[in-house]
């Protein structure tokens, strides 16, 4: 038998994992064990070290709800999820409208709403805005009858779901025209803290770091034929716009409030325009899947669990 050390051990894991009928679990595993083994040998893991990132690891897995992803916002907090969407990018046949991050509280059950509605439940003096856009193929074809699915947080900073799991308040899924065009009143978008009230904050905060994301509005974009685009807008001006703790901004999509855009369809408000071109639709995307995931289809409640999260009746986005 050979002797087992650290020189040896991690050639001895991938020998037993090699059986591994499925080719694609086997070439993930083998590297996630070649990576994890080399980062424990490059630091020189402690004992006591090795016991708090197990300890880290079941706290965020605990705190866990429908409602609440820790464990996607841990990936965020590393630039893994940012990662894999630049990845993901990478294989679409067409350069389009780059991701960004979906985020925990995208919501599969959000409302179908008329072309210029309002989307903010409340909506304070000086804070209303237009959000506008052409929806479009790479080379600028409008396409017409793509859903948008729109979401973002309220003035305090807090998606809906965060204050209330049953609420449905500033999100909506609204539908191109003929031109391409989606159109929508909202509020003017503000920079807020990721949770930082679990293990991932504490993580955030011993790191030093602020846990500010910038002013953004999140957009889901899904038409026949096209690559289903997760993005999302920043604003220019936003401090934190280089520094995100989730490494979502990014230049390419920062956009400007314009407080009298000629274009804008809607008259009388400040607005922004966003405009999204979508790749066509290849082979990988019917495996490669979203650029994220709903939580609560994540983690479905156990029966009788009775943790309050009641999914919106409401039609479903895409
Ligand atoms: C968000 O933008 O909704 C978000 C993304 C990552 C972590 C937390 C929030
Ligand atoms: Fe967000």
């Amino acid at each position: 038998m050979r002797e087992l050390t650290p020189d040896t051990i991690t050639d001895a894991v991938l020998d037993q994992m090699a059986t591994t009928p499925d080719p694609r679990m086997r070439e993930v595993m083998a590297s996630a064990v070649k990576h994890l083994h080399a980062f424990a040998r490059d630091v020189n893991l402690t004992p006591a070290e090795w016991i708090k990132g197990i300890e880290f690891m079941t706290a965020v897995g605990k705190i866990c709800t429908p409602a609440r992803q820790e464990c996607i916002l841990l990936s965020d907090t590393l630039g893994l999820s940012a990662l894999v969407n630049g990845l993901h990018d990478n294989t679409a046949v067409e350069e389009g409208t780059h991701t960004s991050l979906l985020g925990p509280f995208y919501r599969e059950t959000t409302p179908k709403l008329a072309a210029g509605s309002q989307i903010a439940g409340t909506v304070k003096p000086g804070s209303e805005c237009v959000l506008y856009g052409r929806v479009s193929d790479v080379k600028g074809k409008p396409l017409a009858n793509a859903t948008v699915s729109i979401w973002q947080t309220g003035a305090d900073g807090l998606y809906d779901i965060q204050e209330n799991a049953a609420s449905v308040d500033y999100r909506g899924v609204f539908t191109t025209d003929a031109d391409g065009i989606y159109m929508l009143r909202t509020v003017k978008p503000i920079g807020y803290s990721i949770p930082m009230d679990g293990p991932v904050g504490a993580m955030v905060r011993a790191q030093a770091r602020h846990g500010m994301r910038p002013a953004h509005i999140h957009s889901l974009v899904g038409a026949p034929g096209y690559r289903e685009l997760v993005t999302a807008l920043y604003l220019r001006d936003d401090p934190h716009l280089e520094d995100d703790v989730v490494f979502g901004s990014s230049g390419d999509l920062a956009v400007d409030i314009k407080p009298n855009d000629p274009a804008c369809p809607i008259k009388g408000l400040p607005s922004i325009r966003f405009d999204m071109r979508l790749s066509r639709e290849s082979a990988v995307d019917k495996i490669s899947g979203r650029v994220g995931a709903d939580p609560s289809a994540i983690l479905k409640p156990a029966a009788g669990a009775g943790n309050g999260h009641s999914p919106a009746s409401a039609p479903v986005a895409s």
